[in-house]
Order: structure tokens, then C-alpha cells, then sequence
């Protein structure tokens, strides 16, 4: 039996698209479904062209963990892969699933980490700082916002000229070749 994945995802959803992608037919795991907070969030519809089911709970649900436990657990979860996941994951569920939660963020931590820090203010941040580098991390969840252990991080280096878009297209050029690879290193074994 193949072990499940789950993926939470609050936005546009193109690494989870990437990961259903890579691990399409793959012998031992799978992307069972993905969840949002956002009712809208582009995610939900972008993976049903996979056939992968797609979800919308609302944050109270997220907030309060254990309707998401209960969901994941009939579901048989094995494990979750967070991908543009914008809330805090609440204990109910850090609990239910130790060592088994990974998050991609899109810098180098643990600079450009913490509450408040996603998407493009994390790169209008590298900006302001004249950064020479960015990149990724991959990282397991603890209670705190990005401060779990790091499993992977890949870098970039930035020209003086490259506006906070630019460095958004690199840091995503390494999120969509390297996110999935370690998704399979980390789950698949
Ligand atoms: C990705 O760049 C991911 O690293 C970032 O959100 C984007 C989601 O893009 N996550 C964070 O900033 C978490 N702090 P996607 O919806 O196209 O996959």
C-alpha cells in the first residue's frame, strides 16, 4: 500500500501542482488530497485536472486542529507536506503527526523567517537588505514559525538590478526542481 500524502496550501498552488506531477504513478507515495483555508485559493482547482481531491476548511477548523485530525486520520494520512500554507499549525495536529510535517519557505533561514513573512514581502525584505543570495529552505514544523529543524536548502545568487520579482522567479526556479525530490527523500523511505 502506497503511503498518503496530504498537502496544505493557501494560494496559487504551483508546488503542489509540481509534487502531484512528480509523484504521479510513483511505486510507494501519493498525494491524496489538498486542503486550503481559502475558499478561492487557485490550489483547489489546479490539482483536480490531477484527479487529486481538494478541500476548503475554514481557519477556525485549522486553528482548532482537531477537525483536521479526525479528517486526515479517516483519510489514513501518513504525512504533510505544507506549500504556501499561510496560518500556524496548531498543536492538535503538530501532535498527531510528530516528524511528519515539512514546510518549503522561501529564503534562506533562518534570515527572512518569522510571523508575517511570506510570499513577497519575504523577497521585497531580501531586496531592502542588498542581499547577494536567496533560496530555499525545506524544514520540519515545530510550534514556531520556522524555526523546525532544516531538512534542505538550495541558493540563488542575486544581481543588484533584480527587483523583488525577479528574486521571486529564482527562489520559485529552485521550490519547483528541488520541493518534490525532497518530498520523496523525506516521505518515501
Ligand atoms: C512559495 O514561494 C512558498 O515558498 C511560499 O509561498 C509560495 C507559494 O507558492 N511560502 C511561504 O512564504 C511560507 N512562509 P505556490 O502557491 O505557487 O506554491
Amino acid at each position: 500500500m502506497k503511503r498518503k500524502l496530504v498537502v496544505f496550501a493557501s494560494g496559487s498552488g504551483s508546488n503542489a501542482e509540481k509534487i502531484i506531477e512528480f509523484l504521479s504513478g510513483h511505486p510507494t507515495l501519493e498525494i491524496s488530497c489538498v486542503l486550503s483555508n481559502k475558499p478561492d485559493a487557485f490550489v483547489l482547482e489546479r490539482v483536480r485536472k490531477w484527479g487529486v481531491k481538494s478541500y476548503y476548511f475554514p481557519k477556525k477548523d485549522f486553528d482548532l486542529g482537531v477537525p483536521i485530525v479526525d479528517f486526515l486520520q479517516k483519510q489514513e494520512i501518513d504525512g504533510i507536506v505544507l506549500a504556501g500554507f499561510l496560518l500556524k499549525v496548531s498543536d492538535p495536529i503538530l501532535k498527531a503527526f510528530p516528524g511528519k510535517i515539512i514546510n518549503i519557505h522561501p529564503a534562506l533561514l533562518p534570515k527572512y523567517g518569522g510571523k508575517g513573512m511570506y510570499g513577497h514581502f519575504v523577497h521585497e525584505a531580501v531586496k531592502a537588505a542588498g542581499e547577494h543570495e536567496s533560496g530555499i529552505t525545506i524544514h520540519y514544523i515545530n510550534e514556531h514559525y520556522d524555526e523546525g529543524d532544516v531538512i534542505f536548502q538550495a541558493k540563488c545568487s542575486l544581481e543588484p538590478e533584480d527587483s523583488p520579482e525577479e528574486i521571486a522567479r529564482k527562489v520559485q526556479k529552485l521550490e519547483h526542481t528541488y520541493f518534490p525530490r525532497v518530498v520523496e527523500e523525506v516521505f518515501g523511505r
